[in-house]
């Protein structure tokens, strides 16, 4: 079996709204393992969103145990061992794409040379011909690419993507799947995929279910 990376025991994620207590996250329990490529799938307000961000170290349980055994203490988990993708790509509007990669890049510090690991970066996912252009130059598929591109120049060993494809229409939803993929194909880093939309969700291996702050996995196939 791969190495574990995360490891959540009983997690629970609850806010108040107004007077009450909202439980988003019941009780949920998972391992994220070296390799992994999951599909976290679930209507919108299913709490998909909430599980990442525990994930991410974003966000602090409510209840329950989560740790990161493969990874490192919390605190220090981002940019360099987990990568983050959203919706929209945020990239700092003043930078090329090529100088957006390269700034996590530094932030990491552990690149000799991170103009030239920015660049490969591009290129893997064919961006080399907007390297230089400014984020408002681009299209929201070459945005969301040159946002996956700066997550994984680094190289995290665990990839967390929250709707990376929810403002693209179907065709560039698939080809950035595609570059998501690609680009961690050959490393052993898992990815952890949020998304309602099944067409994006068949591409990954591991299917769990969110329903209503539910948290359903698949069944261990039988060894026997
Ligand atoms: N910071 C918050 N405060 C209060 N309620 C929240 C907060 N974050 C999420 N929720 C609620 O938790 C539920 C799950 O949200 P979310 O995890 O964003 O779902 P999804 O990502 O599946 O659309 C929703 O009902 C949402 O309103
Ligand atoms: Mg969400």
């Amino acid at each position: 079996m791969n190495e574990v990376l995360v490891t959540g025991v009983n997690v629970a994620r609850r806010f108040k709204q107004g007077d009450v207590w909202f439980d988003a996250l019941h009780a949920a329990t998972f391992s994220i393992r070296a390799g992994d490529r999951i599909a976290i799938v679930g209507p919108s307000g299913s709490g998909k969103s909430t599980l990442l961000q525990l994930v991410a170290d974003l966000d602090s349980p409510s209840e329950g145990v989560l740790s990161w055994p493969g990874l490192g203490e919390p605190g220090s988990l981002r940019p360099r061992h987990i990568g983050m993708v959203f919706q929209s790509a945020n990239l700092l509007p003043t930078l090329s794409a090529l100088e957006n990669v390269e700034v996590s890049l530094r932030l990491v510090g552990d690149a000799t040379e991170p103009v030239e690991v920015a660049r490969a970066a591009l290129g893997k996912l064919g961006l080399d011909a907007i390297a230089d252009k400014l984020p408002d130059e681009l299209s929201g598929g070459q945005a969301q690419r040159v946002g996956l591109a700066r997550a994984v120049a680094v190289k995290p060993r665990l990839v967390l993507a929250d709707e990376p494809t929810g403002q693209l229409d179907q065709s560039t939803a698939q080809r950035t799947m595609d570059a998501l993929l690609q680009s961690l194909a050959g490393s052993d880093a898992a990815l952890v995929v949020a998304t309602h939309d099944s067409a994006v969700a068949k591409r990954l291996q591991t299917i769990w279910l969110m329903d209503y702050g539910h948290l359903t996995l698949p069944k261990p196939v039988d060894a026997s």
